[in-house]
């Protein structure tokens, strides 16, 4: 490891309000810390029964034990949301030191030269239970990830998110991450490739802005091989259907 590049912190501490229960107002403070090796039954529980509420499978990876053990520190930390001594959100970052990392290939997937591992953080996996949704944790989550990856002096940030889960996908992207790619995964699971380089994060050119359905895979392919990127989740279309706007970054 470079020594004249920081060292992610081993301590984090966030606070906050929790104001819906399911569903219905609440006020409740939460605290966010990383999680040690200690917490993965919770965390286990946690990710069994986001997998179990999703409506369709394939949307979120099924990750293992030695997935969230290889996070717990080293390259990674997980961290987690607590309301008084319960955990009720997790979310995973992945801080890879070299081509070692087992997990995924960002480098590549990213086009970046083979010793650019240490360059990049990973926001991979993330799950609050369904009686605390809608509090934005997920994107409070998504924020401090962003940070710490910052904190860390890396200069890429990136995540999957399947075009089919909104919920994902409309987080990473009101965090900053564009969507740079569209990717088939494990053979058949359509995945955006979302990014940031903090080096190059043009705002969108409005001359070339255009809305397109989440659901026209085709389409957004095709733009993004004209260099566009997805920017924001768009106003659904007339019957309701999920539309994101694309467009080209403005020349710096
Ligand atoms: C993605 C996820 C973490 C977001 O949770 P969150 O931070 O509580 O969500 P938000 O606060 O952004 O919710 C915004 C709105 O969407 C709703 N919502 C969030 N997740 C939802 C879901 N999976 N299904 C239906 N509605 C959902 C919220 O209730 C809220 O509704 P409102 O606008 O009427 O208030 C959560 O949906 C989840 O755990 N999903 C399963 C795992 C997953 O997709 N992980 C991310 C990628 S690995």
């Amino acid at each position: 490891m470079n020594p004249d590049i920081p060292a992610v912190t081993n301590q984090f501490f966030r606070s906050g309000l929790i104001s819906r229960r399911t569903g219905q107002p609440a006020d409740l403070p939460f605290v966010c810390r990383f999680l040690d090796a200690g917490a993965l039954p919770m965390v286990r529980r946690i990710h069994h029964e986001v997998l179990r509420y999703m409506g369709e499978p394939g949307l979120v990876r099924e990750e293992s034990d030695e997935f969230f053990t290889f996070h717990f520190q080293g390259e990674g930390r997980i961290l987690g949301v607590f309301i008084a001594d319960q955990l009720v959100a997790y979310a995973v970052l992945a801080l890879p030191d070299s081509s070692t990392y087992p997990y995924d290939r960002l480098v590549d997937e990213l086009g970046l030269p083979a010793n650019a591992w240490r360059r990049i953080g990973h926001l991979t996996g993330a799950g609050v239970t369904p009686e605390w949704r809608g509090n934005h944790l997920h994107l409070c989550l998504c924020q401090w990830r962003l940070d710490l990856i910052r904190a860390d002096g890396r200069q890429h940030a990136a995540a999957f998110a399947a075009p089919r889960n909104p919920f994902s996908w409309q987080n990473l992207l009101a965090a900053g991450l564009r969507i740079k790619g569209i990717r088939l995964m494990g053979g058949d699971k359509l995945r955006y490739l979302l990014h940031i380089d903090y080096h190059h994060a043009p705002p969108p050119d409005p001359a070339m802005a255009v809305i397109v359905p989440v659901s026209a895979i085709t389409d957004q392919r095709a733009l993004l091989d004209q260099g566009y990127w997805g920017y924001a989740q768009a106003t659904p279309d007339a019957n309701g259907g999920r539309q994101l706007w694309y467009a080209r970054p403005l020349p710096s």
